[in-house]
This record gives C-alpha cells, sequence and structure tokens, in this order.
C-alpha cells in the first residue's frame, strides 16, 4: 500500500534541531525531512550522518535543502536563533531571534508554503506570535512547543514522587515557557486520582514538597544548562510528539504555545495552554476549570508576555 508522503521541513539544525531529526528518524514520523540551515555545510554532515541510520529505522529521505523545499512541506519546524547562555533569560533572546526569524518566515513564505509552523526557538511564545503575524497564516496552522516541556518534567517529577510512571501523571504547566509558567495541581491527578484527594487523606505529599516540585520545572533549563551548555533532548522529544500528534492527525491533548481569543479571559497572545492537535494543526484550546490563583497567575504571564512582545515592535 502506497504510504502518504509527509514532509517536514526542519530549520536550523544545532543541538534541538539535530536531536529533533534524530527522534524523528528513530520514530519513523514522517517519511520525508528536508533539513534547512544557514550552514549548508553542517546540514549536509547531519543529512548524511542520519542516513547512515536508515537500515535501523524506519525508511526516511532525508535531505540537506533550501527553502525552495518548504513549498510541499506538511510542517515546517523552527528552531534556528541562539540559545541561552548560562545565566541568561530566554527573554534576553528576543531581540536577536526576533530579527532571524523576519527573514526565515519570509523565505518559507517565498516557497508557496501551505502546512504549519512549529516554533520551537526562545522565547518561544513570543516568536510564535511574531511568525503567525509575518506569515499571515491562520493562527491554529502556527503554533508553538509552548510548555509541552514543562509539563513533561512535572508529570516527571510528580511520578517520581508517587513511585508511578509519569505517562499516568495528568498535569500540565500553563502560560510562558519561561519564569512566568504556572502548574495547574488543582487539575492534578495521578491514575484518575486527584492530587488534592491524596492531600486530604493521606496528608501527602505537602505543599512545600509541590512548591519545590515546581522549582525544578520552572528552573530546569538553568540547571542543565549549567551541567552541559544547552538543552535538547527533551525539547527534540516533546517537538516529535507534536509532529506525530499533526502528520497522524491525532486530535491528542498537549500542553502548546497558541494563539488565545477569549479562553482563559485573554486575547491576543500566544501561550502554553492544553489544546487539541491534529493534522490542522491546532483544533481548539482545552478551557480547565482553573483555581482563582492559577487564573490570576495566567493573566500575569500573559502581562508579561504582551509587554516583551511590545518591545519588539517599539
Ligand atoms: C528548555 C528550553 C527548550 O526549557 O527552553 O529546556
Amino acid at each position: 500500500m502506497s504510504e502518504r508522503v509527509t514532509r517536514v521541513a526542519l530549520i536550523g539544525s544545532g543541538f534541538v534541531g539535530a536531536s529533533y531529526a534524530f527522534a524523528l528518524l528513530n520514530q519513523g514520523i514522517s517519511t520525508e525531512l528536508v533539513i534547512i540551515d544557514k550552514n549548508k555545510h553542517k546540514a549536509e554532515g547531519d543529512a548524511m550522518d542520519l542516513n547512515h541510520g536508515i537500515p535501523f529505522a524506519p525508511y526516511m529521505k532525508i535531505w540537506a535543502g533550501d527553502y525552495e523545499d518548504c513549498k510541499t512541506a506538511d510542517l515546517v519546524v523552527i528552531t534556528a536563533g541562539a540559545n541561552q547562555a548560562p545565566g541568561e533569560t530566554r527573554m534576553d533572546l528576543i531581540n536577536k531571534n526576533a530579527h532571524i526569524f523576519k527573514d526565515i518566515v519570509d523565505d518559507v513564505m517565498k516557497s508557496g508554503f501551505e502546512g504549519i509552523f512549529l516554533v520551537a526557538t526562545n522565547p518561544v511564545d513570543v516568536l510564535t506570535y511574531v511568525t503567525q503575524k509575518y506569515s499571515g497564516l491562520p493562527a491554529n496552522r502556527v503554533f508553538g512547543s509552548g510548555t509541552i516541556l514543562d509539563t513533561a518534567r512535572l508529570r516527571f517529577l510528580v511520578g517520581q514522587e508517587f513511585n508511578i510512571d509519569p505517562r499516568s501523571v495528568h498535569a500540565y504547566v500553563m502560560g510562558e515557557h519561561g519564569d512566568t509558567e504556572l502548574p495547574i495541581w488543582s487539575n492534578t491527578n495521578i491514575g484518575g486520582r486527584l492530587l488534592s484527594d491524596y492531600q486530604r487523606k493521606e496528608g501527602f505529599p505537602s505543599q512545600e514538597k509541590l512548591d519545590e516540585i515546581f522549582v525544578n520545572v520552572r528552573d530546569a533549563a538553568y540547571q542543565i544548562i549549567d551541567r552541559k551548555g544547552a538543552t535538547y533532548y527533551g525539547i527534540a522529544m516533546g517537538l516529535a510528539r507534536l509532529t506525530k500528534a499533526i502528520l497522524w492527525n491525532e486530535n491528542a491533548v498537549l500542553s502548546v504555545s497558541t494563539l488565545l481569543t477569549g479562553q482563559y479571559g485573554l486575547e491576543d497572545v500566544y501561550l502554553g495552554v492544553p489544546a487539541v492537535v491534529n493534522r490542522s494543526g491546532v483544533r481548539e484550546v482545552v478551557e480547565l476549570q482553573l483555581s482563582e490563583d492559577e487564573y490570576k497567575k495566567l493573566h500575569h504571564s500573559a502581562e508579561v508576555l504582551k509587554k516583551a512582545l511590545q518591545s519588539i515592535n517599539g
């Protein structure tokens, strides 16, 4: 049976991009991958290196290409740009990367691209917003990795606390992928049992423990960058998860950076919320019942992102 060709165009073959490409190949998520990088030599090297692994993985056509190759791509994934140096916040990258994005998005759109943009470069919420504006594509077809990795970090750490597989921990981090993100403890459940029920009946885990877990989630990138200079495996696997939800039309609920148009009382801002992802991009935002404190913190995060955006436009 002839399989449908699914083409991913990866813009940026640095640590994150190359790790994402490696995840795509090993999980057999798309049938084609074109790697585009301003350093074409590096893109060629990554394509060659990945091609030599094909005998060990599902077949995939992989090559180093150019923006023209985006024309028939289902998905363009942008990882290009500067990443955080030790001690730098994601917001510190804003002007450097916003400048790069204008050229990237223009070059993709010149190819006649009509697919979906998935943005990973930081500050991801702001850069996803500008990608949607620069491209003029409908907002559902332009979204960012958002808090998908923060949510995975939270699920992992809560799973460790309960000695439960993180895939059985259902929890979200929402808001900015950054210092103002927030954990949605009110909706957290472990195998269907509410966290608050454990706390009421077993008196475990304490609020201090939850606060400690959240600080480790929020500051994970700083801790990893301090040790190895960059983060890339976790985000690459999150991007691969999103790619699969799109290309396989999964209607999966994942926390992504998408444009709010009134949900949670917010509009004209991209930030991390649970959303249904399928081959059209973001099908819809899932509106959770938040506590008053969570609602306030989400609005604070949105304000920080709107101010950051003005600093670009200013
Ligand atoms: C991190 C990067 C992807 O949180 O922002 O690891």
